[in-house]
């Protein structure tokens, strides 16, 4: 089995900045290829800007700049949000990048020769508010539906992509591969779409009404529609490249989406492939919606929405848990300060804060500085050890069906029950004093032992989603960072590594 694993964010527009709906998508990318890393994969994470298009030549046309120096004012805030929040992508494409261009063309010289681009004269009821067409029915009292603004009928010529030809191959591949496109309810969607006849996709813009894009290369009256330059950076981006073991990285395993863009990742970006002969890729994992009150948060809507003054104000580590946590994936997830408050102090204070102090304090203060050594472990002892071998058992068969809520349950549990433990073998009434026993002596190494080890799995599991407080806390308990997955076992503290000093690792809100 190949042990490489491709993941991609959608390329995001650059009409603004970004928000939490794409901070969303880009960590949790990032979290599952730190995932499958842990898991002894190699990974390659893609994330990029989509430059062209009518969404970001208007947004330049208002700020009365040129769309060149819209992208390059407005991807920058993407890369600047990405470092920001830690994430370790391999590549950030922009559209716009001369190779990009290039590729686009080739693939549209390649399907123009192939027969599969034709030209036709399109009629339809155009809206110049909405930039597109729409057929009789789909006009709501005559007017454009979405708008609600008149519309008029336009004769025009374009490019059209034989999409239709694919719509069996599409429907027999959704049925021989369940889990093609995830979650389930999803993938019924998208069944649910094929059952109507299938049109071709029109892939040209004219330059009257649209200059900013890649030109085609059999006629330069137009340019690229915007989806269809889009979707092809997923193998531009990485055509010059492998993984370590030599193979090529696309397809990919896995493209990490929002459920707005489902149809052009499930439907579209296959039947393109299928016309070049190419493989699909393995999954399209499409999430829900970040809610403000009942809408979906969107770059126009400045409530609670911009990541950087959640940042600023509680760290990066939080922001990450708390998105990752709060939204079951697939579902739509509510997002307000008093949740993630709510979250914070109750699972990364309490929970997990709280216990890798007390025990780096304790031992600190009674046990020099070092992980004591083991020693014959009783009955409550052998229940963390074996409740650590379970999680680490279902780490393995979670984290590839990608379901990192249920993951973090599990880790979560599994914390809470450290705490019982150290509640119930209260070593605070065993410290070191003339009048200890040996075996108390032993006793206490034990728990101690023990705490620390569940810790440094624990800890070892939280740090794709929290990476730099987990590495903190993970020295704090005398073990050293590692993302490996010859970490995940029992044992692999000695007894005798030193702790280094730290102070609370998530402080109460
Ligand atoms: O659609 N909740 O770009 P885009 C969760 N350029 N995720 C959200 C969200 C929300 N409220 N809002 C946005 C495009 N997202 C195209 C993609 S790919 C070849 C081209 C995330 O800037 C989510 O991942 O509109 C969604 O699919 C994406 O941002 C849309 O970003
Ligand atoms: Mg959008």
């Amino acid at each position: 089995m190949s042990k490489n694993f491709y993941i991609t964010t959608p390329i995001y527009y650059v009409n603004d900045r970004p928000h939490i709906g794409h901070a969303y998508t880009t960590i949790l990318a990032d979290v599952l290829s730190r995932y499958f890393q842990l898991g002894g994969y190699s990974s390659f994470f893609l994330t990029g800007t989509d430059e062209h298009g009518q969404k970001v030549q208007q947004a330049a046309k208002e700020r009365g700049i040129s769309p060149q120096e819209q992208v390059d004012q407005y991807y920058v805030r993407f890369q600047e949000l990405w470092n920001q929040l830690h994430i370790q992508y391999n590549r950030f494409i922009r559209t716009t990048e001369k190779n990009h261009c290039k590729y686009v063309q080739k693939i549209l010289q390649e399907l123009y020769d192939k027969d599969e681009i034709y030209q036709e004269t399109y009629t339809g009821w155009y809206s110049v508010g909405e930039e597109r067409f729409f057929t009789q029915d789909e006009l709501v009292d005559g007017k454009d539906p979405i708008s609600g603004r008149p519309v008029e009928w336009l004769e025009e010529k374009n490019y059209f992509f034989r999409m239709s030809k694919y719509q069996k191959r599409l429907q027999e591949h959704l049925h021989s591969h369940p889990d093609f496109i995830l979650p389930a309810f999803r993938r019924n969607e998208v069944i649910g779409f094929l059952q109507k006849p299938l049109k071709n996709l029109c892939i040209s813009r004219p330059r009257s009404r649209l200059n900013w894009g890649v030109p085609l290369p059999f006629d330069q009256n137009f340019v690229t529609y915007v989806w269809f330059d889009a979707l092809l950076n997923y193998e531009s981006a990485v055509t010059d490249q492998t993984f370590p073991d030599g193979s090529p990285i696309a397809p990919a395993d896995c493209h990490l989406i929002g459920k707005d863009i489902l149809t052009t990742h499930a439907v579209y970006w296959p039947s393109i492939l299928a016309a070049l002969d190419r493989p699909f890729p393995k999954h399209i994992f499409a999430h829900g919606w970040w809610l403000s009150g009942k809408k979906k948060v969107s770059k126009s809507d400045i409530n609670a929405s911009n990541p950087l003054d959640y940042i600023s104000s509680y760290g990066t580590d939080s922001v990450r848990y708390y998105l990752m946590r709060d939204m079951v994936q697939g579902q739509d997830s509510i997002f307000t300060e008093e949740s993630f408050i709510r979250r914070t102090n109750s699972e990364l204070a309490n929970d997990l804060g709280n216990a890798v102090n007390r025990v780096h304090k304790f031992i600190l203060r009674y046990l020099n500085g070092e992980v004591p050594q083991p020693s014959l472990m009783n009955q409550d002892d052998e229940e963390m050890r074996n409740l650590a071998q379970d999680l680490i058992q279902k780490f393995y068969t979670l984290f590839p069906k990608f379901l990192i809520t249920s993951l973090l349950e599990e880790i979560i549990s599994y914390l809470r029950q450290i705490n019982r433990y150290l509640e119930k073998n209260a070593p605070w009434k065993l410290v070191p004093s003339q009048s200890n026993s040996k075996s108390d002596q032993k006793r206490l190494a034990s728990i101690l032992y023990c705490s620390c080890e569940s810790l440094r799995i624990v800890l070892t599991l939280l740090s794709p989603v929290i990476p730099e407080k987990a590495s903190k806390g993970l020295t704090m308990i005398g073990a050293v960072p590692q993302i490996s997955t010859s970490s995940l076992e029992w044992g692999i503290l000695k007894g005798g590594e030193e702790l280094i000093k730290g102070d609370s690792l998530f402080p109460r809100i």
